[in-house]
């Protein structure tokens, strides 16, 4: 548990499922109050509220697109309408689709980059207009993936979108670091939630995946949250402008393991 985060206004978006719900659930269970951003009333975002007020937590919900300027604009506002400031800002609303890139229109390019790295640009410019505003030595955590560093066929836009999203993170992180905003980054291996349900409910593709884990196993979402949490708590007050890789040591060369190469 992290005391500093008792009180903190954290908004998280894409928090009605896998890992933003998770974020969302972890940082009510520390005391913070949360923002539920979700994208239609599909996702049931109410049952993440009703979850987190149930376990004695503090959250609301509002409805946003990430990749629409207004959209976050609105969501900070909320925020801050709402419980009084912005201390925290996770973007973590993400898609991806397989699409091999010869057969990638640019309609699929670019819904899949103004989603991922556009709306995290959005997100943490709002964040940071707001912590700048008030003089709050806030944080910004972005969700990346292992693929901004490992290439991914059929994945193009997904990892140039990640790619981005780690030198955004990095370029900011330097930005504004003299007024003691901390931006940061977590790259997820590979996490059991509904982004990868179609493939893991496959056995063989499922074994496919975990081959790719030093470790030996899916990851869960709240593997996920408790980077954040961390990130985002002074326990990491020192801490700006990194790529906190958790994905079991899927990005350290698992072909190599057991003494081969
Ligand atoms: P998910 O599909 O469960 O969650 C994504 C959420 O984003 C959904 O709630 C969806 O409604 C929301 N969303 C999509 N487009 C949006 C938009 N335009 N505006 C607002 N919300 C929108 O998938 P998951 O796994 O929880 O993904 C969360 C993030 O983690 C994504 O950025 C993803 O790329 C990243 N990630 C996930 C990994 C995994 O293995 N699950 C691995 C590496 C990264």
């Amino acid at each position: 548990m992290y005391p500093s985060l008792k009180g903190k206004v954290v908004a998280v978006t894409g928090a009605s499922s896998g890992l933003g719900k998770a974020i969302a659930q972890r940082f009510a269970a520390e005391g913070a109050k949360v923002v539920v951003n979700y994208l239609t009333e599909d996702d049931k975002p109410d049952l993440v509220i009703e979850e987190i007020k149930a376990n004695g937590g503090e959250a609301s919900k509002i409805q946003g697109d990430v990749s629409q300027e207004h959209d976050v604009k609105r969501i900070v506002q909320f925020a801050v309408e709402t419980y009084g400031t912005l201390d925290v800002m996770v973007n973590n609303a993400g898609i991806q689709a397989e699409i091999p890139t010869e057969e990638l229109t640019l309609e699929s390019w670019n819904k899949v980059i103004q989603t991922n790295l556009t709306g995290a640009f959005l997100g943490s410019r709002e964040a940071v207009r707001h912590m700048l505003d008030h003089n709050i030595k806030g944080s910004i955590i972005n969700m990346s993936s292992v693929h901004q560093q490992i290439p991914w066929p059929h994945f193009a836009h997904y990892a140039a979108s990640k790619g981005g999203i780690k030198l955004l993170t990095e370029t900011l992180a330097l930005e504004y670091a003299s007024s003691g905003i901390r931006v940061n980054n977590i790259a997820p291996g590979a996490i059991d939630t509904p982004i990868n349900a179609e493939k893991f409910a496959d056995p063989e593709a499922k074994k496919d995946v975990v081959d790719l884990i030093p470790m030996g196993y899916i990851g869960k979402p709240e593997e996920i949250a408790a980077c954040v949490v961390w990130l985002a708590s002074s326990e990491a007050s020192y801490v700006t402008g990194i790529t906190l890789y958790a994905d079991g040591g899927m990005t350290k060369y698992p072909s190599f393991q057991a003494g081969k190469g």
